[in-house]
């Protein structure tokens, strides 16, 4: 929701800050803007639509040159998607320029506030009203830093803001509460971002800012306050990627690259989890294993392809823990006042670690005594950092806005704690626990086989363009796979998708099935339990006999499902409960292509973010 960029330095403010924003565009691109600092004076451009729209602005209205500047990339919350909307917002002398991602909660009185004592507010946006605090309280305080402190102090709700005044010329001011930002440190400059794409090009020293932070960025260095002035403590790091990892290296679409790190996505966040002594080892799961034999509930929490993973970890951590374990959307948990406390573990899945939602499912477990467990893509992120443990997934930065290698690196990460609390609670034996591992380690070969034969899905999927819906349908572990299909196709391709447990159908939705409708099953594997095989391929008969066009996912050497599969897609034999990591991926390349062969924005579907930073 919405990328920020700030920079000091020496380079050009206007080229880092775009480049950045470029980087940025997956977390919103409804509008975007810059401000930089020159000529002792402050130079805006903000531009309704993607990022390009800015850039021809800016080739036709050139800004000054200056070192100092801050840009904005939205995603639109309080007014819509227009130039006057855009940020940066000024204040009416056009002195201060402020960018924010999150929601002022308490804006309406704030803006009120303001009119009265004269300020004319020029947009709908809750932000324009900081611009306006700030450039009053630095009237007094002739310290932009201090400003911001004073306004944060009056602000209520999420937010991100980062600020310039045209009298601190050599001055960038970040400020945080429940919404991220970065902190990029080089020789004689430094960056601010929602993000560390944004300024990996330049730098991979990073500080993870606190909640309720002020940062002060100077081309001498960064000092951090709380909002009450006192120093802040800040966590240093290095990102352990780099730039070429943030780009698209020869692929039309970042979504199809991220398909094809899969393989080495999956292996990255294997490496290194068993020791000398063949034990599970989960470095970073810091919870005590005295702890973790008393935990008499597991309750994963998360949202959309991330809740989908939940749904599938579920039966592992149920089958290997006879732990029993609820899966919840994170929006939804904390308001039905769940029954939490010192032996509940809840695990809060994320490859960002800044949805919102799910930051405050954890909040909330916390607050109930729960122990909660992060798994999470990235690092140095919220999620993580409130939680008490975290198992980092290894999926290298995921940009395009459709999930696809962070989900398969959950699910390997849900095995990993599933085969972990197995293990300390005794309920599987280390022979058991190596041969699983050994399993998944071969997955990453499964994939890549899977991924050199998609060209029929391919095919498949363009002749499909033209249809309304296509349904999705899974038994078992197979049935969150067919929820994550339905996800996939409706967010790329724009197409009503639905997923349903087979055995559901007959409930209600087999009223759908009319003549030559496209319903993509996902067959268990035969060698599993042989009933839900059985009757998967009862369901595909009962479908195609109403006229259903059946597209059969199932693992080679399977011929039951032949005869009633009008198109047939060979996933490699798996054992059951690891079959969503080979069958999620030809749903991935279908609604890849079907959304090309539509003329939709692979990366960048409509109305959506990356970063899910509002509630
Ligand atoms: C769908 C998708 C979203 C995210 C969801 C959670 O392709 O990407 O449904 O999975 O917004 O995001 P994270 O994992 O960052 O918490």
């Amino acid at each position: 929701m919405c990328g920020i960029v700030g920079y000091v330095g020496s380079q050009s403010a206007l080229e880092v800050v775009t480049a950045g924003l470029k980087r940025l565009e997956y977390r919103g691109y409804d509008s975007a803007g810059v401000a930089v600092l020159a000529d002792g004076g402050l130079a805006a451009a903000k531009k309704a639509g993607k990022l390009v729209n800015l850039e021809k602005e800016l080739v036709e209205r050139p800004l000054p040159t200056g070192s100092t500047g801050i840009g904005h990339t939205r995603w639109a919350t309080h007014g819509g998607p227009t130039d006057a909307n855009a940020h940066p917002h000024l204040d009416n002398a056009g002195r201060v320029a402020v960018v924010h991602n999150g929601i002022i909660e308490n804006f309406a009185v704030l803006r009120a506030e303001l009119a009265e004592r004269g300020h004319e507010l020029l947009s709908e946006t809750d932000t324009e009203v900081v611009a306006h605090l700030l450039a009053e309280e630095f009237s007094v305080t002739a310290d932009l830093a201090e400003a911001m402190r004073l306004v944060c102090r009056r602000l209520e709700g999420a937010f991100t803001l980062v600020a310039v005044h045209a009298d601190e010329p050599d001055v960038v001011v970040g400020a945080r509460r429940n919404s991220p930002l970065v902190v990029g440190v080089g020789e004689g400059e430094a960056f601010l971002a929602s993000d560390v794409a944004a300024f990996i090009a330049h730098t991979r020293s990073a500080i993870e800012l606190g909640q309720d932070q002020v940062v002060e960025l100077r081309r001498g260095g960064v000092t951090v306050t709380g909002f009450d002035g006192r120093p802040g403590d800040v966590r240093s790091y290095h990102v352990d990627w780099d730039a070429s990892a943030a780009e698209k290296g020869g692929y039309d679409y970042f979504m199809l690259k991220e398909i094809a790190e899969q393989p080495k996505a999956v292996a990255d966040t294997l490496l290194g989890r068993i020791d000398v002594s063949g034990s599970l080892t989960l470095d970073e799961v810091r919870i005590p294993a005295s702890e973790l034999r008393e935990i008499d509930k597991v309750v994963i929490v998360a949202c959309g392809t991330a809740f989908h993973a939940g749904l599938i970890a579920k039966y592992a951590i149920e089958h290997w823990t006879r732990i029993p374990c609820e899966v919840e959307l994170a929006s939804e948990f904390r308001y039905r006042d769940p029954i939490l406390d010192s032996r509940s573990l809840v695990i809060a899945i994320s490859q960002s670690g800044e949805t919102m939602d799910t930051l405050m499912a954890l909040r909330h477990a916390r607050e109930q005594g729960s122990r909660v467990l992060a798994i999470c893509n990235t690092n140095g992120s919220t999620i993580p950092r409130e939680s008490d443990a975290v198992l980092y997934t290894h999926a290298g930065p995921e940009v395009a806005v459709a999930s696809t290698k962070a989900f398969l690196t959950q699910l390997v990460a849900c095995y990993l704690v599933a085969l972990y609390l197995g293990q300390v609670r005794g309920t599987k034996w280390g022979d058991e626990i190596c041969a699983v591992i050994r399993d998944l380690s071969r997955i990453s070969v499964e994939v890549e086989r899977v991924l050199e034969t998609m060209e029929p899905v391919r095919e498949l999927a363009r002749s499909l363009a033209e249809k309304d819906t296509v349904l999705f349908l899974g038994r078992h572990v197979g049935y969150p796979v067919a929820l994550e299909g339905a996800l996939k196709l409706k967010e790329l391709a724009y197409m009503h998708a639905e997923g349903f447990a087979a055995g559901e159908l007959k409930h209600g939705p087999i009223a759908l099935i009319e003549d030559d409708l496209p319903v993509v099953v996902v067959a268990p594997s035969p060698r599993g339990r042989s009933v839900l095989h059985d009757k998967i391929v009862s369901n595909i008969q009962e479908i195609r006999a109403r006229g259903a066009r059946t597209i059969v996912i199932a693992e080679e050497g399977d011929e039951a499902v032949v005869p009633y599969a009008d198109h047939l897609i060979r996933i490699p034999a798996t054992p059951t409960l690891l079959q969503p990591l080979v069958a999620t991926v030809p749903l991935q390349v279908f609604a890849c292509e079907l959304a090309t062969a539509r003329g939709n924005e692979v990366d960048q579907p409509r109305n959506l973010a990356k970063s899910v930073t509002v509630e």
